[in-house]
């Protein structure tokens, strides 16, 4: 990955996760910090990144909406089990460009290559599958707390983060 790249994701997935104070999985926490003027100066640092929600109702739901305020992020994808019920139509109307899926695995295949960044508001077992799907595409990940269910999930998330 370009350190410029590296540079935009790790300030996007800041934000978020001091918002919403959920947890971020990715290998840039060691990156140098940098001062706003310096960032401004980094090309491409006022792109957008292309981020998919997987789990868009409750918790998910807010996850989306701290993100869009950020400014930094574009909706591109929507992918809840329950798409179309009362609990996710909020964020299908606030985002009705994003293309929707009602299966993870479908919406890596069809849009695996726009994606860049990927949130995960959905229930604890349903963390690992996500992350470690999105992680082996080399996307980055940003996952609610509890980050999984076990010391061994957790662990080999943090090895996928790894390779990112
Ligand atoms: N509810 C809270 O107050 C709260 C607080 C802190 C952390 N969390 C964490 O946030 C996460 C989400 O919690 P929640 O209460 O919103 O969960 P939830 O059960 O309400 O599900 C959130 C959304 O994910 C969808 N979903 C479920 N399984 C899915 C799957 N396999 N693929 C795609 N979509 C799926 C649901 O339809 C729903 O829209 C959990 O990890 C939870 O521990 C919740």
């Amino acid at each position: 990955m370009k350190y410029k790249q590296m540079v935009t994701r790790r300030n996007f997935l800041k934000q978020g996760s001091l918002i919403t104070a959920g947890l971020a999985v990715n290998k840039l926490g060691s990156a140098t910090a940098m001062s706003a003027e310096s960032y401004r100066r980094v090309e491409g640092a006022n792109r957008k990144i292309n981020l998919a929600c997987v789990g868009i109702g409750f918790r998910g739901g807010e996850i989306i909406k701290e993100f869009d305020k950020t400014g930094l992020a574009n909706i591109v994808a929507l992918c809840d089990v329950d798409m179309g019920a009362e609990h996710t139509r909020e964020i299908m109307g606030k985002f009705p460009k994003a293309r929707q899926f009602k299966d993870f695995r479908e919406m890596f295949d069809k849009m695996g290559n726009e994606i860049e960044a990927v949130t995960v508001g959905v229930p604890d077992h349903a963390h690992f599958p996500i992350c470690m799907m999105a992680m082996a595409l080399g996307k980055h990940v940003y996952v609610k707390k509890p980050m999984s269910r076990t010391f061994l999930e957790s662990e080999l998330m943090i090895q996928a983060a790894k390779k990112i």
